[in-house]
């Protein structure tokens, strides 16, 4: 049985915490036969745990306890502590990994509250299982979302080699925003969720780059960003974005514009990957 769950980047600027679209990047978990103690190959080194204290494993019991230890093997292709969503991948796969031994049945939308507990917010669990574009709200004891496509249009992320941890990354953000700045950045971010539902890449672009909740705050450890968008804009993309809390950005342009873009982007930083993505449509699935 695998268990395949797909990237997501969190935010689309100005929807902060609530806004997230699912990539074609993916976390695989292959759910091999039963032992005696759980183990989970996924050749990425000493500091992620093997056995039952691995975030997978530990969602997975949280949900079934009384499921039996198995050899796990992941590979994932989303780079962690990225802001591609590697962590809410794996908490998904948890998820996923305890319907399908522990018989469980949860909607998605069980399966988004469920995550989104787990992960505090609800930006990139929920892609990661409903698929395409998904807005969500995360209140006191009542969640609400919406899943819809998203325009198409080509997606460059430029990843750096160098980490940036989330809890870093929101440490250099405000506790408390004045009123009428709260109100503009809302009313950006209204606009650009319209303007996505309407397929307008083009507005959407705009309010994308307008954020005002949080890149501003985390420039100073994403450089590159304000690089990125200036060659992007002058290379006829939609919009640059930090994906979820960076270091990773994003850039959305019009598809024939990606191979002269992408050329331009690697002179930034030769280092970088530089991937061409879509939009996921499916979300985290699980397949005999
Ligand atoms: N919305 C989150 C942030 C995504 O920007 O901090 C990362 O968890």
């Amino acid at each position: 049985m695998r268990i395949r769950v797909p990237a997501t980047t969190a935010n689309l600027g100005p929807g902060f915490d609530s806004c997230g679209l699912a990539l074609t990047l993916y976390l695989t978990l292959d759910v091999m036969e039963e032992q005696a103690e759980w183990h989970i190959e996924h050749g990425l080194g000493a500091e992620i745990p093997a056995d039952a204290t691995n975030i997978i494993i530990q969602t997975a019991l949280q949900l079934a306890p009384d499921i039996k230890p198995r050899r796990l093997v992941m590979e994932s292709a989303i780079p962690p502590a990225r802001g591609l969503g590697s962590s809410s991948a794996a908490v998904v796969a948890g998820i996923e990994l305890a319907v399908a031994l522990g018989g469980l049945s949860l909607t998605k939308e069980e399966k988004v509250e469920i995550a989104a507990e787990i992960e505090g917010h609800p930006d990139n669990v929920a892609p990661a299982i409903l698929g395409n574009l998904a807005i969500g709200a995360k209140l006191e004891g009542e969640d609400f979302y919406v899943r819809h496509l998203f325009p198409n249009c080509s997606i460059l992320a430029f990843i750096p080699k160098t980490e940036l941890l989330t809890s870093e990354s929101r440490a250099v953000l405000p506790q408390e925003i004045p009123f009428k700045e709260a109100v503009r950045a809302s009313s950006i971010a209204n606009v650009m969720i319209g303007a996505l539902l309407q397929n307008d890449m083009v507005l959407a672009g705009k309010m994308i780059e307008k954020d005002r909740w949080h890149e501003k705050y985390r420039a100073r450890l994403v450089p590159h960003l304000l690089e990125i968008r200036k060659i992007a804009r002058e290379n006829g993309a939609y919009a640059t974005c930090l994906s979820g809390a960076g270091p990773t950005v994003l850039v959305f342009a019009p598809s024939d514009k990606t191979n002269k873009l992408k050329e331009r982007l690697q002179t930034i930083d030769p280092d970088a990957a530089i991937l061409e993505l879509e939009v996921e449509g499916s979300g985290s699935e699980i397949f005999d």
